[in-house]
């Protein structure tokens, strides 16, 4: 870490809640090669280059909060790898793994770039990689993703197992659309020793459709797993808001993501940047803090130190989101491609 930062060093980050701010989002770009129907409408406006923040301002960023005691951070999107020169930001938090002073440098990719950047990820002390895959049918994927090539995915999951990259599948389910492959896909994750999470819409953005069309809710998924698998509890916890179980037949996890129908605030350990620096505190709620004017303001750090003790210091208890069923609107207006997951 560097010599020049550290005041703050070891105050950690704590909400009026008591609970420990130890796991950073933080999306690079909200552009992506990809179009997916449930997150982007097809015709997007991308900001402007001057208002994201550049690669150096990223790594101050991350590392303010590296020096306050976050463990884990996550690259995201848009598509983190549609970035120009995104490995430079990795090399540079690579500093921080060496260190002892972070946990885990983890990303979570549409895998459309990964063929080129496997070797480089894992170099960078990447170990685990969290790639978006609704289905396995190349047909339905491109209808989905409506950009995207499957077997380009699939080109880089195996660039990703040759660089010895642990692979997590994120899958939205999607009703009508790949509820009837759930088991296929778990079946195949797990042949391939990749956790599978399952993840319910969350109602982030305006889309070209209707959401309560795609809604399916994981009970259900879960209940029809059942009659064909055994789902065993375990206490698997990544830091993130999924329930693991152990599925008996494949020796598998399988993960559930549940923001609608399963209140997971209590734990919540994550705060959220986008790229234009803007703090979320939570995923649910509209209030945010800038960062990007602290630090652009001057070289130091301290302004932006204390616009991230003042937001910590609003986190709040939950978020209350439900799809609006009279509506069809979104319950929160920015674009899951804004906050990154
Ligand atoms: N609801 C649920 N998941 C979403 N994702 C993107 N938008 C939404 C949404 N509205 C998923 C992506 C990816 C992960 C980062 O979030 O498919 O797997
Ligand atoms: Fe891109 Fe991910 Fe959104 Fe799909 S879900 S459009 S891959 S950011």
């Amino acid at each position: 870490m560097d010599i020049a930062e550290p005041l703050r060093q070891g105050t950690s980050l704590i909400d009026p809640f008591g609970r420990h701010v130890s796991y950073l989002r933080v999306s690079v770009t909200d552009r992506c090669d990809f179009r997916c129907v449930y997150c982007m409408a097809e015709d997007m406006t991308f900001l402007p280059k001057k208002d994201i923040l550049t690669l150096e301002e990223l790594d101050r960023l991350c590392t303010a909060f590296v020096s306050r005691g976050v463990r884990k951070l996550r690259i995201t999107g848009g598509e983190p790898l549609v970035r120009r020169d995104i490995m430079q930001l990795f090399r540079r938090l690579s500093r921080h793994l060496a260190s002892g002073a972070l946990e885990e440098l983890t990303l979570t990719t549409n895998g459309s770039q990964l063929a080129r950047y496997a070797a480089e990820l894992a170099d960078c002390g990447v170990k685990r990689i969290n790639v978006s895959v609704d289905t396995l049918d190349p047909v339905k994927f491109h209808a989905i993703t409506r950009w995207g090539d499957l077997s380009k995915v699939l080109t880089g999951l195996d660039a990703a197992a040759k660089a010895g990259l642990e692979v997590k599948i994120n899958a939205v389910a999607l009703k009508g659309v790949n509820e009837d492959e759930i088991d296929h896909m778990l079946v195949w994750s797990h042949e391939r020793g990749y956790d599978l999470t399952l993840i319910e819409t969350m109602p982030l953005g305006d889309i070209d459709g209707d959401r309560t069309d795609q809604y399916l809710p994981l009970s259900r998924v879960r209940a029809s797993l059942m009659d064909r698998f055994t789902l065993e509890d375990i206490p698997y916890k990544t830091g993130g808001p999924a329930r693991y179980v152990r599925v008996k037949e494949t020796g598998g996890r399988l993960g559930f993501i549940t923001p609608l129908t399963h209140n997971f605030c209590e734990s919540c350990n994550r705060v959220r940047v986008t790229c234009t620096g803007t703090l979320f505190m939570c995923l649910g709620q509209e209030d945010a803090a800038d960062l990007r004017a602290p630090l652009r303001a001057s070289e130091g750090d301290d302004l932006l130190h204390a616009a991230i003790d003042e937001a910590i210091g609003r986190k709040p208890k939950g978020h209350d989101f439900v799809i609006d069923r009279v509506r069809a609107a979104p319950a929160v207006g920015r674009h899951m491609s804004v906050t990154g997951g």
